[in-house]
């Protein structure tokens, strides 16, 4: 399918991500979206709710989100023509093999034999969740990140199967709703941006681990140094910035005292184990009151519309 030829768009499974990547495809007004649910959502109150500090701020008006609202529409049955005229499937179901394959067999048997599927697994490959679709070839991941709403990033991920034009026109859909996606050429394991976000996250444990700096010292190195560059300068930008003889010397010294663990951290093994789950308990690598875990989520939505809306 063509990219002028898509009109409606369908959620599989209305939950978190599920309701805010609804009120992105609304962003072009020929886009009629619908949610299908296996339980009831309220899924316009969810974006209401989603999108209330956006309205706030002026970003969008509350007659423009009413009027995006308004081409939603939602269905708890599979046979709905919500589900069986669709363009266009992103599934936000739960991260289960087994449910997701099962919900695809649902939709291939009812959609329109030119729909083109897509799925927002964030970790799972879409080769294996597609293996039993008869067209595999317009299957592809598209992992949009959390709140989907306002991060503008979303991994268009090939399977081994996807074909380019499929690829192509996922593409360019994501982009008319004003993401800003990026092709992932070979379906891996973390796709592109989860396999630094995580080599990172391995190092920054390993050196609270072996008693380098503790746990909020880790946190203010990177937000008053390189975090504060990332925006504007990407690491292979910045390699280039500084040459390769700059490049090569620094990694020919440094790499071999990086953490290369193919395992989770001890450290984060104990912590799990005595049950210091981070915001969940008030505890994990450094100590929460519910007052700081919910203002740090509430400053982090809040910075997030400021570097993305300016304002
Ligand atoms: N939460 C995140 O930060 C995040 C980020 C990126 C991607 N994802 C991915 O998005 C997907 C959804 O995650 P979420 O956090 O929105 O989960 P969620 O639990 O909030 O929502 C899942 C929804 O799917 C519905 N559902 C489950 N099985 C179904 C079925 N068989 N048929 C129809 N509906 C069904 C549930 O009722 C629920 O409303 C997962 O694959 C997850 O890995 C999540």
């Amino acid at each position: 399918m063509k990219t002028e030829d898509i009109r409606r768009i369908l959620i599989a499974g209305g939950g978190m991500m599920g309701k805010n990547i609804a009120f992105v495809f609304t962003s072009k007004p020929e886009y009629m979206v619908s949610v299908y649910d296996m339980y009831e959502v309220d899924v316009r109150e969810g974006i209401r709710k989603n999108t209330a500090e956006l309205v706030r701020r002026g970003i969008i008006s509350a007659e423009e989100l009413e009027e995006r609202l308004g081409r939603v529409s939602f269905t708890t049955d599979i046979d709905s023509p919500l589900v069986k005229e669709a363009d266009l499937v992103v599934e936000a179901v739960y991260e289960d093999m087994d449910v997701k394959r099962a919900t695809f067999a649902k939709l291939e048997e009812r959609c329109r034999a030119d729909a083109i599927f897509c799925t927002n697994s964030s970790v799972m490959s879409p080769t294996a969740i597609s293996r039993d679709l008869e067209h595999k070839e317009r299957f592809a991941g598209t992992h949009f990140w959390n709140p989907g709403h306002l991060i503008p990033l979303v991994e268009v991920v090939k399977s081994d199967f996807t074909s380019d034009e499929t690829a192509q026109t996922v593409m360019e859909v994501l982009a008319a709703v004003g993401k800003k996606p990026v092709l992932c050429k070979k379906d891996v394991p973390g796709f592109i941006a989860n396999r630094m976000q995580h080599a990172l996250w391995r190092e920054a444990i390993s050196i609270v681990e072996h008693g380098i700096a503790d746990a909020e010292t880790v946190d203010t190195a990177v937000k008053y140094s390189f975090g504060l560059r990332l925006p504007q300068l990407g690491p292979i930008e910045n390699a280039d910035m500084v040459g390769m003889d700059l490049t090569w010397n620094i990694h020919d010294y440094i790499l071999p005292y990086l953490e290369d663990s193919h395992e989770p951290s001890p450290l984060l093994a104990q912590l799990r184990k005595e049950g210091k789950q981070g915001f969940k308990t008030g505890e994990g690598f450094r100590k929460w009151t519910p007052e700081e875990a919910e203002r740090t989520s509430e400053d982090l939505n809040s910075y997030l519309i400021d570097m993305i809306y300016g304002k």
